[in-house]
């Protein structure tokens, strides 16, 4: 039996669009979102069905689970079990924003939901479409990146598009997303136990600020390496390679000058440069640029697009600027990492990775 194909309709953010994209949600219905991170693919997260649409129409590995995205915190208390005083008082500080919390989920949320674990991931975005559309679909929204799986994250509705069309039944378009990264992980299930917090992925709410809240942060392994051979992943989306364009992307630690100089002395071999605004001056390769080199939130904001960029001009290899790791620069070092496939030549030394 042949399916018949969806038409994909692009909705705006009038009452009246929010209106249609509410009703096909509470319909089971599909539909793309803007949230102030990434754009997300959204469905009731209370109609297993409905969720296991998400997995099919992104190619999602089964074992990887989703985020609940509600609108107000009273909303988590039919999703999860016992709730944390240091889950209060981030959601207090944090939220509504970039900042997701793992806490011991209730028999409410569908198996497909948390893919098998005993835990649910609970957000309360802070963009106004997003807390809109879960206001009048009256569902909680499960919803991972709007990516088709493995690929950059979308920032814009033309991206949603671009992965989704005919396959979902509707984007909203609520213009470019502020933050441009993925939400903050933070794994709270052992603070009952008296254990510490844990980062899973860094994302726009950074480890300082947590720590400013609920004061020693453990920062999972995974969030700057690779898993080691047979290690169980906390957060599964973690083991994926992520993040990645069909080029080849490499990252290059150095000094500015290091950096062209490595760049420069690969001209003409098909190269580009995967830089900051600054660096452009110096380079003698094509260069997509992602941010400014001190500004690790000008950095997030372009990253995704810079990926996918690439691909569009065909690049087959690109060189990528390293970026600091600090504050929030840790959130672009950690999915510049995955999308580089952890490849990364020190100009001074050693190299790592495949
Ligand atoms: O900013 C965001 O978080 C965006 C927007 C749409 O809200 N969503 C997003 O979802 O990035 P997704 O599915 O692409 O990433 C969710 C991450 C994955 O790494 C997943 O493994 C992890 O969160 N995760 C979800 N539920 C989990 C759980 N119960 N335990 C551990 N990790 C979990
Ligand atoms: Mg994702």
């Amino acid at each position: 039996m042949s399916e018949a194909k969806i038409i994909t309709r692009l909705l705006s953010d009038t009452p009246d669009d929010l209106r249609q994209a509410a009703d096909l949600l509470r319909a089971g219905e599909l539909v793309g979102i803007p949230t102030e991170t990434v754009y997300g693919l959204a469905a009731d997260a209370l109609n297993g069905q409905a969720v296991a649409r998400i997995f099919a129409a992104k190619g999602r590995p089964q074992d990887n689970p989703l985020i609940v995205h509600i609108a107000a915190v009273e909303d988590w208390a039919p999703l999860v079990q016992a709730v944390p005083d240091e889950a209060r008082r981030l959601a207090a500080a944090y939220w509504p924003g970039p900042l997701t919390m793992i806490l011991r989920r209730s028999g409410r949320v569908p198996a497909a939901v948390s893919a098998g674990l005993d835990t649910v991931a609970v957000r309360m975005p802070s963009h106004p479409v997003a807390h809109a559309l879960i206001r009048a679909s009256g569902c909680p929204l499960a919803a991972p990146s709007a990516n088709r799986s493995g690929s950059p994250s979308p920032t814009d509705a033309a991206r949603v598009m671009e992965d989704m069309d005919g396959r979902i039944a509707a984007v909203v378009d609520g213009g470019p997303c502020r933050v441009g990264v993925e939400s903050t992980v933070v794994d709270l299930t052992g603070c009952a136990a008296g254990g510490r917090p844990r980062l899973l992925r860094p994302g726009g709410v950074t480890a300082t600020q947590l720590e400013a809240v609920v004061g020693p942060v453990e920062i999972d392994p995974a969030v700057t390496g690779r898993l080691a051979e047979g290690v169980a992943a906390a957060s599964p989306g973690m083991k994926y390679k992520h993040y990645a364009p069909a080029a080849r992307v490499v990252i290059v630690r150095g000094t500015p000058e290091d950096y062209a100089a490595f760049v420069n002395g690969r001209a003409g071999q098909g190269v580009a440069a995967l830089c900051f605004e600054e660096d452009r001056g110096a380079l003698r390769v094509p260069c997509v640029s992602y941010g400014r080199r001190d500004d690790p939130a000008s950095q997030a904001h372009s990253l995704f697009e810079a990926l996918r960029r690439l691909d569009e001009q065909g690049i087959r290899t690109a060189y990528a600027a390293c970026p600091s790791a600090e504050g929030m620069g840790l959130a672009v070092y950690n999915r510049l990492l995955r999308a580089a496939g952890f490849e990364v030549i020190d100009v001074n030394g050693q190299t790592t990775g495949s």
